[in-house]
């Protein structure tokens, strides 16, 4: 029995760091004889898999970077290492032809799509994809991607409200399969990676705080936090040249790593992109602006902690007289003004609407 930890960790009893749907897979795949076969693990959130699996050194395909520190976290205290070079980010393909192939079916149908297009890739008329996911959260949806790419596609029952979806004998692909997608607001259009936050428009949010923000000449230092593909970034670069000011240094955020390499896509290379899930490697007393649309859930659920964390780490970082912006959704007031208030000597009210709320937060000087 192994001993897994969230990370990172919470207060909030609830949240798990495994599920009946990864308890189902791994009973799955355990009925097989597993030496000597090549296993992918995809969406192995904090570890169970990967840890259950470890003798037999599975590939441990990575998107986010609170995932690779829950891995090396569970492995630590397990008494284990992953096996050198087997933590693979995406959207690089797993080495070698695939044996098995383990999916956590994530919330995002786009990131499913990719899971499902790295394991076509590598598999032939042997290879299994064995996928879970918890029934509440199943859709149509599901079935239709994994029909694209294979032939064989069968449902099992459910055990403790989980299911198992079971794929072999990989399609020729008739069509070609992006891997990123365009999306338009107004006169900007962004590339972004399929299974990046917000697919195919920009967030509501996100367009609010930006028809409502104004950049201010003296802000040289910006940092733009849980930067998705970097479409707040962007625009203030953007808005920087309109008004023919001096570019500002800009550093963009984010956990994901598909997030990262898609605001690099979008931004000039003279930007600074951090692929991570604290703000750690940041200096103290360094930003003029920090700027953001914060998350407040991963997958299926809802953590504010997350959020919380941030909001804290941005007040060490801003310099002082500083200013920390964020739009979030009206609900969340209750949760996020008292923390703010506690930090920040003045608090805003940018702007307001039925759903939203952006607000101006300032570090004292
Ligand atoms: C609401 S989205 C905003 C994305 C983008 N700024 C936009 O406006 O479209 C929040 C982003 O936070 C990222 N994220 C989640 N947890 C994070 C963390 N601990 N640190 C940094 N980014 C995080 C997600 O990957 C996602 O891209």
């Amino acid at each position: 029995m192994y001993t897994i930890v969230r990370y990172p960790e919470t207060k909030n009893n609830s949240l798990k760091p495994w599920s009946a749907a990864d308890e189902l897979l791994l009973e799955r795949v355990n009925e097989q004889n597993l030496s000597g076969k090549n296993i992918v693990v995809f969406n192995d959130r904090f570890g169970y898999l990967s840890v259950n699996l470890n003798s037999f050194e599975p590939w441990i395909i990575t998107g986010y970077r609170s995932q690779e520190k829950a891995l090396e976290r569970n492995f630590k205290i397990n008494g284990l290492d992953i096996e050198p070079g087997h933590i693979i980010r995406l959207p690089e393909p797993p080495p070698g032809k695939i044996d098995i192939a383990l999916i956590r079916i994530p919330k995002s149908i786009e990131l499913f799509r990719l899971f499902l297009y790295l394991t076509h890739e590598k598999s032939d008329e042997n290879t299994e994809v064995i996928c879970s996911f918890m029934t509440k959260y199943f859709s149509p949806q599901i079935l239709k991607t994994a029909e694209l790419f294979f032939e064989y596609v069968e449902q099992s029952k459910a055990k403790k409200k989980a299911r198992l979806l079971i794929l072999k004998n990989p399609k020729e692909l008739k069509t070609e399969i992006k891997l990123t997608e365009q999306v338009t607001w107004k006169n900007i259009t962004l590339k972004q990676y399929s299974g990046v936050f917000s697919s195919s428009r920009i967030d509501f949010a996100t367009r609010f705080l930006l028809e409502n923000f104004r950049v201010n000449v003296n802000e040289k230092r910006i940092l733009d936090l849980a930067a998705g593909n970097g479409i707040i970034g962007y625009y203030i670069l953007k808005e920087y040249k309109k008004q023919n000011l001096p570019q500002p240094e800009l550093h963009l955020l984010d956990d994901s790593v598909l997030a990262v390499k898609s605001a690099e896509m979008n931004l000039p290379s003279k930007c600074f992109f951090h692929y991570n899930d604290t703000l750690e490697d940041l200096k103290e007393n360094y930003f003029d602006l920090i700027i953001t649309n914060p998350p407040f859930h991963f997958e299926h659920e809802i953590n504010t902690e997350i959020s919380i964390n941030l909001f804290k780490e941005s007040f060490a970082k801003l310099k002082p007289g500083g200013r920390f912006v964020l739009v979030f959704n009206r609900h969340l007031a209750g949760k996020y003004k008292p923390v703010l208030k506690a930090l920040f000597q003045k608090i805003t009210l940018v702007a307001d609407s039925p759903k939203y709320m952006i607000l101006e937060c300032r570090k004292q000087k």
